[in-house]
C-alpha cells in the first residue's frame, strides 16, 4: 500500500519557480524534472531516463523536450521518447511517466495518481483570493524535516500558539480556552473562540483595538494536505461571535503542503486578508508568520527526530487531539480506499 494518497491535487512549487529551464522536485518519494513549455504549460515527468536513469533535469531543454544529458534520448512533455541519436528504433518501453499539472492560487498542483481521474474542478480555490476587497500575499516554501502529517496534526491545533507562538500568533489569555472538532466531508475544522481578551501582538500592530478584543480561529484541515487557518479579531461587544465581522481584521492563512517524502514536507504559505495594505507593511506581516513558522519548524523536528529515535513509542491522547486524530482517521481512509481499488 501506498503511504501516500495518489488520487488528489497536491502543491508542488510555486508557479513563479517554474520557467523556461529544468527544475527538480520531489513529491510523494518521487523525483520529478519540471518545466513551462512555450505556450505555458507546466510538464512534470519522472527525472530519470528509461535508457540508464540519468536524471533528466541534468539534460537539456531543446524547445518543448528534454535531452538527456548523458546520451542524448529525447522526450516530449508527454515523456514520450522522440529521439534516439544513431537508432531509428525507438523501444516501446522507452518512456518516462508524466503527470497532470494545473496553477491556481499561484501554485502548480500535480496528480501523482490515475491521470484518468485528474479532474482540475477538484483543484483546491478559495473565493477570497480572487475577490479585489481581500488582498492576498505569497510567503515562502518553508522545508521542515518531519512528515506532513505531523505538519497536519500542527495545522489542526489552534492550542499550541499559546506556547509557541507568544510574539506572534498567541498570547497567554487562550490557555485554558477549550478547542471544538468536528469532522466534514473530505475535512476537519477545529475552531475556538477567546472572548473579551486583549488582541494577539500581530494584530496589535495592524489596528488600534479600543481595548479588549474577540477573537477566533477556524481551522479547516482539507485532507489530505491542505490547511486554512481562519483567524481574526474584533473589539468586545461588536457581535463578532454572532456573525458581524463588518469591522475587524479577518486572515485566511493558507498552507499548502507538498509531501517531499515520509520524513520531509513543504509548507507553502501565504496569506489572504481582508484589506489592503503597502508593500512595507505586507512584508512585515510575511515576516511575522515566518517567524511563527519557525517556531513551528523546530518542535516538528525536534518530534520527528524523537520518533525515529523510540518508534515504539505512540501519542497518549489529551482532549485538543480530537481534531489532528480525525484527520488521521480520514487519511487512512483515503490509503484503505485506494488500496482496494
Ligand atoms: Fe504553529
Amino acid at each position: 500500500m501506498s503511504k501516500f494518497v495518489l488520487n488528489t491535487w497536491y502543491p508542488l512549487t510555486w508557479s513563479r519557480q517554474v520557467g523556461r529551464s529544468l527544475s527538480s522536485h520531489c513529491i510523494v518519494g518521487k523525483q520529478l524534472v519540471v518545466y513551462r513549455t512555450a505556450a505555458g504549460q507546466v510538464a512534470a515527468m519522472d527525472d530519470s531516463c528509461p535508457h540508464r536513469l540519468m536524471p533528466l533535469s541534468m539534460g537539456k531543454l531543446k524547445g518543448d523536450t528534454i535531452e538527456c544529458g548523458y546520451h542524448g534520448l529525447t522526450f516530449d512533455c508527454f515523456g514520450k521518447c522522440v529521439r534516439i541519436p544513431g537508432q531509428d528504433l525507438i523501444p516501446a518501453g522507452m518512456r518516462t511517466q508524466s503527470y497532470p499539472t494545473h496553477e491556481q492560487m499561484g501554485l502548480v498542483w500535480i496528480w501523482m495518481g490515475d491521470p484518468a481521474l485528474a479532474d482540475t474542478s477538484l483543484v483546491f480555490d478559495l473565493p477570497q483570493y480572487h475577490d479585489s476587497a481581500w488582498s492576498a500575499v505569497e510567503g515562502d516554501a518553508l522545508e521542515i524535516g518531519t512528515s506532513y502529517l505531523n505538519l497536519a496534526d500542527n495545522l489542526c491545533d489552534p492550542s499550541h500558539v499559546s506556547y509557541v507562538h507568544l510574539s506572534t500568533l498567541g498570547n497567554s489569555a487562550s490557555e485554558g480556552v477549550p478547542v471544538q472538532s468536528r469532522e466534514e466531508k473530505g475535512k476537519v475544522v477545529t475552531w475556538r473562540w477567546i472572548i473579551d481578551a486583549p488582541p494577539i501582538p500581530l494584530f496589535a500592530k495592524y489596528r488600534n483595538f479600543k481595548g479588549n478584543v474577540d477573537r477566533w480561529h477556524y481551522y479547516h484541515y482539507h485532507a489530505p494536505s491542505i490547511a486554512i487557518i481562519d483567524f481574526g479579531t474584533a473589539d468586545t461587544g461588536t457581535g463578532a461571535p454572532e456573525g458581524n465581522r463588518d469591522d475587524c481584521i479577518q486572515i485566511y492563512a493558507c498552507h499548502f503542503i507538498t509531501p517531499v517524502d515520509e520524513h520531509r514536507c513543504i509548507d507553502h504559505w501565504l496569506h489572504v486578508k481582508n484589506f489592503h495594505a503597502d508593500e512595507a507593511t505586507n512584508l512585515a506581516l510575511s515576516a511575522d508568520f515566518r517567524t511563527a513558522f519557525a517556531e513551528d519548524k523546530v518542535i516538528l523536528e525536534a518530534i520527528e527526530r524523537n520518533e525515529q529515535r523510540y518508534p515504539e513509542r505512540r501519542p497518549v491522547k489529551i482532549a485538543i487531539d480530537a481534531s489532528p486524530t480525525r484527520m488521521r482517521r480520514m487519511v487512512d481512509a483515503m490509503l484503505s480506499k485506494e488500496a482496494a481499488a
